[in-house]
């Protein structure tokens, strides 16, 4: 399979900047609304981790707030937007927590960072990814994240495959999970569709699943109109699961 080129990101954040505008997405949104209500725990002491942050729309908004962020995305172009949009909100005075942006992959993070976080998220990203290096993240994530912590996960759904300009490459049941664009636009370019099913293959040995939410975006500011179907899973670290390898830091 084609994976993902980190270059293709580069050209598009340089072509189309904010492409899907600066609100948070459905995934941070969930991810606030669960955290806020956490007892005794302000956003000063929660530590996020954004994987495939892109220019940075949810990891900003997440430290203004007063979190502490670690967010990392392979793509250079969108880190550069990501860090002019933080240089204009420390400038500001609109920044009570702090993000630092990375540049790796989802991986990378993981093996680099030598403490725990209170919550991962993602957002459109793990459907770029294959299944290898996303069942290699659930164990990592879960070895990160404190008992208890949240993971919160935003994909591309199966209703997303369109078989006008994509061929599929696996299907489980009546399901299309692995698809490539055929179209001149993106061809070779794979997607690999998240439904509950495989959320819960791939991520509930370790975490509770407490909610599933189906939502839509737009594909991107630039193309109003159309929509991008997504399953966001929110899910929780078992307390009664292994301890967590790396000592808190
Ligand atoms: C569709 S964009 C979403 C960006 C951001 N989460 C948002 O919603 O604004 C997907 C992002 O995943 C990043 N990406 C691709 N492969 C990755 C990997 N292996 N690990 C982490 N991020 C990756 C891309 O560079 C891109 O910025």
């Amino acid at each position: 399979m084609v994976a993902e080129k980190p270059d293709l990101w580069d050209r598009r954040y340089a072509d189309e900047g904010h492409i899907w505008g600066n609100d948070s997405s459905p995934t941070a949104d969930l991810l606030r609304d669960t955290i806020r209500n956490q007892p005794g725990k302000g956003p000063q002491l929660f530590m996020l981790c954004d994987i495939g942050c892109g220019y940075g729309r949810d990891a900003l908004k997440f430290a203004a707030a007063g979190h502490t962020v670690l967010a990392i995305d392979p793509s250079k172009k969108g880190l550069e937007l990501a860090s002019a949009t933080q240089r204009q909100l420390n400038s500001e005075g609109l920044m009570k927590g702090s993000v630092t942006f990375m540049h790796g992959t989802m991986a990378h993070v993981l093996d680099a960072h030598v403490g725990h976080f209170d919550a991962i998220y993602s957002h459109r990203t793990i459907h770029l990814l294959d299944p290898k290096p996303v069942d290699d993240f659930a164990v990592k994530a879960a070895e990160r994240i404190v008992p208890g912590g949240f993971l919160c996960i935003g994909a591309r759904s199966p209703k997303d495959f369109n078989p006008e300009q994509m061929k599929a490459l696996t299907v489980h049941g009546k399901t299309v999970r692995d698809a490539v664009y055929t179209d001149k636009k993106r061809e070779g370019h794979v997607l690999h569709f998240w439904d509950k099913a495989r959320f819960r293959e791939v991520f509930a040995r370790d975490f509770n699943i407490k909610q599933f939410v189906t939502t839509t975006e737009l594909e991107a500011v630039t193309n109003p109109g159309v929509m991008t179907s997504l399953l966001i899973m929110l899910a929780q670290r078992k307390t009664n699961g292994s301890t967590p390898k790396v000592s808190a830091g």
